[in-house]
């Protein structure tokens, strides 16, 4: 009986797309009148394994899960990157229906930002290094698109990936910088069998630049067996030599970091978090990743 039950109410279980932020406090009002807690995962849709990780340990740890696919204008620092980005919504509802979520908020760049978006954020050394460097403008797109996002929102807690180790650090720089009340939950990176970093990038990369891609892992992985033994600026050519040798890979950057800070470490010593994060070229397509040395 008690199956049946279960059955029945996971058959009625609608998850709700709404595309207006009016919508969405609407519908939030009623889960929060219920008392419930509410949990929120932002992506910028093309969803894979990885997403569905957060969105899973968001649904188990929350009564409700709210997930936003929002492609963000104002964090990409180049046109064609904007323009390439895959976009594939059905697949995205039907996966995300399957593991759970209540509510997709799937907004327009007109319901976001209603006004060009001015506000300066400012973190520090946190994004001065890595893809701060590289990407210029970038966090500052990522911290507007997030602020607005746990405003409208609200939820108890909101879900991260590691792979995205710097963006992790921004966000919860950002939220206690404004004190937003929400807990920030990182998740660990989801990879292919191969070892390669999920990401919706992957979709374009052919067979075998995947299995050029793979090797990032895989010297990263070797590169923490060495770390005893060596310096960490030994350990940072090393990686960057490896990894350039691989047909068709690139580095764009390698640094080896305190954990916390992201600044550069020049002892092992130096503290007990300390993470290795890269970005590589495979042909014209960006990917980046990181690997925990302590
Ligand atoms: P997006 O790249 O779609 O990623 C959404 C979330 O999924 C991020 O927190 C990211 O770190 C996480 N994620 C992606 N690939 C993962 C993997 N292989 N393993 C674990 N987590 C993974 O990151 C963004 O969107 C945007 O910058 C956003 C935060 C939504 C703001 O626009």
């Amino acid at each position: 009986m008690a199956n049946i039950l279960l059955l029945c109410s996971l058959k009625y279980k609608r998850m709700k797309i709404i595309q207006s932020v009016s919508g969405l406090a609407d519908a939030l009002q009623v889960f929060r009148g219920e008392g419930r807690t509410i949990g929120f995962v932002p992506t910028m849709g093309a969803l894979h394994e990885g997403h569905a990780a957060l969105v899973k340990q968001c649904v188990s740890e929350n009564d409700r899960c709210v997930v936003s696919i929002f492609v963000n204008p104002t964090q990409f620092n180049n046109a064609d990157d904007l323009h390439h980005y895959p976009r594939t919504p059905e697949q995205d509802q039907a996966l995300l229906e399957s593991i759970g979520a209540d509510i997709v908020f799937a907004p327009t760049v007109e319901e976001m930002y209603p006004e060009p978006d001015r506000r300066v954020f400012h973190f520090g050394l946190l994004d001065t290094v890595m893809e701060g460097q590289y990407r210029p403008g970038h966090f500052n797109g990522v911290a507007q698109v997030v602020s607005k996002l746990l405003t409208i929102v609200e939820p108890d807690r909101a879900y991260f990936g590691e792979k995205d180790f710097q963006q992790l650090a921004i966000v919860r720089e950002m939220v206690q910088q404004l004190q937003l009340p929400v807990e920030i939950v990182g998740v660990p990176i989801v990879r292919e069998a191969s070892g390669l970093a999920l990401s919706s990038r992957n979709q374009r990369l052919s067979e075998e630049q995947k299995k050029s891609a793979a090797e990032i892992y895989r010297i990263l992985r070797e590169s923490t067996l060495l770390a005893g033994e060596s310096t960490p600026q030994h350990i940072t050519d090393f990686v960057i030599g490896e990894i350039n040798k691989v047909p068709g890979l690139l580095v764009e950057y390698f640094e080896i970091v305190d954990g916390h800070s992201l600044q550069l470490i020049s002892s092992w010593q130096h503290s007990g978090y300390i993470v290795g994060c890269i970005a590589v070229y495979c042909g014209d397509v960006r990917l980046i990743d990181n690997i925990r040395y302590k």
